[in-house]
């Protein structure tokens, strides 16, 4: 089968240093074809990396998705231009990959699971710590300490002030609810979820710490998982100079399993206890290991690809309605903050 040729739209940090090298080191499968940008410039840099042809070069939406060699965009922009950009590549026939999060607001993103619902072209929403094998890792072991009581996620470091995409402008002046807390905590919504099942309610407080993140953009808060599990999640990078802390604690009635992604480690580390009590621990299991290469990029779009090729949107495993859930559960700890902390229920699409 030919490689399926695809339309970038947005042609930006991500785009080049992780899409573009992921989709070039499978030609099998893809073959990048068509770009467009806002600005031109930027596209004509990146097409010559992709090489794509001149003459498919675009300057809007609408003429890339004309294209009719391209057989799906790749739409790396801003989560405010997601729901349009979706809606149009739908309309022109297109199945899309858009980057998370999902959208800008729960309005839009509850228009992407509408459409989703309604079509049978795949919708992917790039949130690749879906498909993390830690994920796997996890799920395997929690058996072995169950009936699972609660957890502790927390992904805390420093502002990185030179970092490049903390610099961009549309970070800064975000347009999405919640700016870094969305953006970045997300991914970490997604582990955890894939890991533990949906949020039920959040308790939250959050801060704004840094005037470049343009909003709040820190995150404490207390959760209800809708099995009744309970636990506490904590995210931000905008504090002073610390070192950069990740760690999910899942505590078992007989055991608990500490995943370790720590930046000092140049490993994950999975830590597996069982034991009713902490006299008696009857096993343990450490396990270091790396992600994929990809850090999860190319597994998506393995999946993606998969879904296309087999006219078959089911087997798609980041959807509009997961990554919905993602940002809902943002959506509501900023609502709870604004109520002082109180509960506050995460909404359905
Ligand atoms: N999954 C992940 O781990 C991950 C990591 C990083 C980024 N991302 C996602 O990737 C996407 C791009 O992020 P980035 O870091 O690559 O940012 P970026 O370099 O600023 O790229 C954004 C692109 O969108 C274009 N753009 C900005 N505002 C626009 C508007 N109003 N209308 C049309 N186009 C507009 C920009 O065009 P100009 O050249 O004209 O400014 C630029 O090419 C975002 O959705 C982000 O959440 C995901």
């Amino acid at each position: 089968m030919a490689p399926l040729n695809l339309g970038f739209v947005g042609t930006g940090i991500f785009a080049t240093d992780k899409h573009l090298p992921t989709f070039q080191k499978n030609p099998e499968h893809f073959k990048p074809i068509a770009a467009f940008n806002r600005t031109r410039s930027k596209a004509e840099t990146f097409a010559e990396k992709a090489q794509i042809e001149s003459n498919h070069i675009y300057d809007s939406l609408d003429d890339i998705l004309k294209d009719p060699k391209v057989d799906f965009i790749d739409a790396l922009l801003p989560a405010q231009n997601n729901n349009e950009t979706i809606q149009k590549a739908i309309q022109a026939g297109k199945p899309i990959i858009v980057e998370k999060p999902i959208a800008a607001d729960l309005k839009d993103a509850q228009k992407i699971v509408q459409l989703s619902r309604e079509t049978e072209l795949p919708i992917l929403i790039g949130e690749q710590w879906i498909y993390f094998k830690s994920v796997d890792l996890i799920k395997e072991r929690l058996e072995k300490i169950g009936p699972i009581i609660s957890f502790t996620y927390r992904s805390t470091g420093p502002f990185y002030n030179q970092n490049k995409y903390l610099q961009t402008s549309w970070r800064q002046n975000p347009k999405h609810i919640g700016g870094f807390l969305s953006d970045g905590g997300v991914h970490q919504l997604a582990l955890l979820t894939e890991v533990l099942g949906e949020v039920s309610t959040i308790n939250a407080h959050t801060k704004q710490v840094r005037k470049e993140s343009g909003t709040d953009d820190i995150l404490f808060s207390t959760v209800k998982l809708e099995n009744d599990v309970i636990g506490t999640f904590t995210y931000g990078s905008a504090f002073g100079a610390v070192e950069k802390h990740g760690s999910f604690i899942i505590y078992g009635l007989n055991g608990s399993i500490t995943l370790d992604f720590s930046a000092k480690n140049p490993h994950k580390k999975l830590t597996t206890l069982i034991g009713t009590y902490g006299e008696e621990i009857k096993d343990e299991e450490v396990l270091e290991f790396d992600e994929d290469p990809t850090q999860g990029v190319g597994l998506e779009f393995e999946n993606f690809y998969q879904a296309v090729t087999t006219k078959d949107k089911s087997i798609l495993k980041s959807t509009p309605e997961k990554t919905y859930h993602h940002l809902a559960i943002i959506a509501a700890a900023l609502e709870s903050s604004q109520k002082n902390g109180d509960t506050v229920e995460i909404s359905k699409p």
